[in-house]
């Protein structure tokens, strides 16, 4: 069986892949999100069920989406129906690939609201807008920075013109050349910050805080949050990786570059930990401190410390860098959409979607300012983007790309598509039909509100216990099934 179609743009490094798509990975939620989430959750037993999250549904979903991608060559719309119509399937299972390409969008729409607050950040740390002898202080500098509506919508329209420049460019001008200086300056920055952590003084406490495992601080909902937190981190049901995956080149390794790809995304959340919590720390400051955290919080505490103001530029401007590189990534989908369905030049299409997603986030950026009172069912527009795409939109995307990757495409094309030895397959395969479906499923209702106290979490072992047998009679009885 051959691929369906050619693909018109193709990684052209090596690496290019593997950079966009860690690019994509690694932003604010590995620097931002995960660090608050292990504070709130509080610490090592949080950490110990992402990182089981990663492995059971991340890896498995990620490779779905890659070769989902790779196999139909074009934006989630076009893979996905070519894929199903390629299996003898509806082309309806398209309305996926819709669903994922406005999630990417949604995302985007108030991503860049914070990632406008990381570009604040970084021109105040270089202009010494961050002096304040109190958290209270650092809040006080921060509330400010939102309540002008100009001056935050001036930092979100900029990222929002730096994430279109170089998405117009192209995926290899454009994307690969930008992620190719990009991702090593940001690892280079990383670094950096950590040394500078090892010599805070509370590189042991944080080090404990963000490994010591306390089985007691083990929630449900540390695990639900835990599980949320590996879709967003690993961008996945929002047709980033799908649409990388499309340019992914036919002799290179889906399971290789997965793992490659969430290794790296893992590694970069536990040291930008390893970066943050030791400063907290050392400065007697609370890890449980939310949103604010490394907006607040961490100011204050590099203002106590030697060479502080050096290292807060090069932490907000790694933040910047991240967020960069994930934002170009969340548009991608619809640019090639509009390129490849509807002849629109890349360009345009980029400078199109721009002006869309200017209008929505200004929208959300109001939400600070001007809109705090406009609020449905208590939630702000920006919580509300928030909170559709990831408790609802990406546990079903992910959810969708599960039972196509399991049940819909044909055997032999996943098989083609992944290339792995048969016991992998056959453990590939199990995971994706049963184990990340149902832990998907679990964080689904769970944000409905539809799995209660009583929830009993032996039944999730039951039913795969099932699912086990049934799969070995299946295979017993027909070797060979489609
Ligand atoms: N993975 C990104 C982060 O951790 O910040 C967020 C993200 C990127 C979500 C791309 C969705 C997406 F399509």
């Amino acid at each position: 069986m051959t691929a369906i179609a050619r693909p018109k743009a193709l990684w052209l490094g090596r690496w290019g892949f593997v950079l966009a798509a860690t690019g994509s990975s690694v932003g604010l939620g590995n620097i931002w999100k995960f660090p608050y989430m292990t504070g709130e959750y509080g610490g090592g037993a949080f950490v110990l069920v992402y990182l089981l999250c990663i492995a059971a549904i991340g890896i498995p979903v990620m490779m779905s989406e890659i070769a989902l991608g790779r196999r139909g060559r074009g934006s989630p719309v076009d893979a996905i129906r070519r894929v199903a119509r390629e299996s003898g399937r509806s082309g309806l299972w398209a309305t996926l690939g819709w669903m994922a390409m406005l999630c990417g969008f949604m995302v985007l729409s108030f991503y860049v609201v914070v990632a406008g607050w990381s570009v604040s950040y970084l021109w105040k740390a270089l202009s010494g807008g961050l002096a304040a002898d109190s958290v209270e202080g650092m809040a006080a500098i921060f509330t400010a920075n939102n309540a002008n509506p100009w001056n935050l919508g001036f930092w979100s329209t900029l990222v929002t013109v730096a994430t279109m420049a170089i998405v117009g460019k192209g995926v290899q001008a454009g994307i690969e050349r930008s992620v190719r200086w990009m991702m090593p300056g940001l690892v280079i920055m990383l670094v950096i910050m950590i040394v500078y952590a090892l010599f805070s003084g509370g590189f042991k406490a944080g080090f404990l805080f963000l490994f010591a495992f306390d089985p007691g601080k083990l929630t449900g909902a540390a695990v639900l949050a835990a599980m949320g937190h590996a879709f967003f981190t690993l961008s996945l049901a929002s047709g980033a990786i799908l649409t990388y995956g499309a340019y992914l080149p036919a002799d290179q390794s889906i399971g290789r570059t997965t793992l490659t790809v969430a290794i790296c995304d893992t590694l970069v959340a536990l040291m930008a930990g390893l970066a943050i919590f030791p400063v907290i720390f050392a400065n007697g400051m609370d890890p449980a401190s939310g949103p604010g955290l490394i907006f607040m919080s961490l100011p204050l505490a590099f203002q106590q410390m030697p060479l502080g103001g050096v290292i807060e530029v090069v932490f907000f401007l790694m933040l910047a860098v991240a967020a960069l590189t994930s934002a170009i990534s969340m548009i991608e989908a619809t640019v090639a959409w509009l390129n490849e369905s509807h002849g629109v030049s890349r360009r345009r299409a980029a400078w199109g979607v721009g002006i869309v997603l200017w209008i929505v986030s200004t929208l959300a950026m109001l939400s600070f300012n001007v809109g705090a009172d406009w609020k449905l069912a208590g939630r702000h527009f920006f919580d509300w983007l928030d909170f559709l795409t990831s408790r609802l939109m990406m546990p079903l995307g992910g959810l969708g790309m599960a039972i196509l990757a399991g049940f819909v495409m044909h055997r032999q094309a996943i098989r083609d598509e992944l290339g792995l030895p048969p016991w992998l397959h056959v453990l590939w395969q199990f995971v994706i039909r049963y184990v990340s479906p149902l832990a998907i499923l679990v964080v689904f209702l769970d944000a409905l509100g539809w799995l209660g106290a009583g929830f009993d979490w032996r039944w999730i072992a039951a039913i795969l216990a099932l699912a086990l047998v049934g799969e070995a009679v299946i295979s017993r009885r027909s070797p060979t099934p489609r």
